[in-house]
């Protein structure tokens, strides 16, 4: 069978190292399947980072296991590992450096139709055209200022230049409007049929058409299943609905 992109979590508790009191996951078990998109949704501090954390193994489950293609994470060697996950953070970290050489960081061979490619996936294509030297405008100090939108465009399409079997979307659209957040999805779901997208947000209108929806509330998985689903049988997913 096709594995390639799948992500297994089996009864997976997580404390961080030296913190007291109750896990901050507790007995999670999901699977995303190859190609799905699946939305992560709960309030602030309800371990939406920490899951996703254990994907790239940025930490280490304290109990069960998580396993990328059919294999636990413990399993590999970390570089191979994380050549398959393209993570895109909260915090943008863009450096002042070229438009290119931003969307570049992490693949330095990454050629320029790989990177136009990226682009225009990411929804950047038309604000770096605009801009006064293209893709060979400069960031950050004596260049050009982008807004957190943009900002969160261009770490999305370095994440996709290097063409990872997994990207994880760290509530890295938040900055983005609605419609441009919609063309996105579009083209991820055409360009890259194969790509398997995990989506941590606070807004439900970015997770509702997802193949599947995680509802994480004080580190249980509380709800897991489609928009509809949910609105039809998950308490803590209707009220954040009608919040
Ligand atoms: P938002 O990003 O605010 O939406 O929250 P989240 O749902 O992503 O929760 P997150 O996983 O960041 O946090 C879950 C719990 O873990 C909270 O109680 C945090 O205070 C705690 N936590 C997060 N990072 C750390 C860390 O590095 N060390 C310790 N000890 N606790 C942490």
């Amino acid at each position: 069978p096709n594995t390639k992109g799948q992500i297994d979590f089996h009864n997976v508790s997580f404390t961080y190292e030296g913190a007291s009191g109750e896990p901050v996951l507790k007995n999670i078990t999901f699977t995303c399947l190859p190609g799905e998109t699946v939305g992560v949704i709960g309030s602030t501090g309800s371990g939406k980072s920490s899951l996703i954390n254990l994907i790239p193994r940025f930490y280490d489950v304290s109990e069960g296991s998580v396993e990328v293609d059919g294999m636990d994470v413990r399993e590999y060697n970390l570089k191979e590992l994380r050549g398959k996950i393209a993570v895109v953070p909260q915090q943008t970290m863009l450096f002042t450096g070229t438009i290119a050489e931003n969307i570049r960081w992490g693949k330095e061979n990454a050629t320029e139709d790989e990177i136009k490619r990226a682009a225009a996936i990411a929804e950047a294509e038309s604000f770096i055209k605009a801009a006064p030297e293209g893709y060979d405008t400069l960031l950050g100090q004596g260049g050009i200022n982008l807004s957190g939108g943009q900002k969160q465009r261009l770490s999305i399409a370095r994440a996709l230049v290097k063409q990872p079997e997994i990207l994880i979307l760290d509530d890295s659209t938040s900055a983005v409007d609605l419609t441009t957040e919609a063309k996105i999805k579009k083209s991820l779901k055409e360009y890259a049929v194969e790509l398997t997208c995990i989506i941590i947000t606070q807004r439900i209108s970015s997770i509702k058409d997802a193949d599947k929806i995680l509802v994480l509330d004080d580190g249980k998985l509380v709800g897991s299943g489609t928009h509809e689903q949910l609105m039809a049988d998950c308490q803590v997913y209707q009220e954040i609905h009608y919040s």
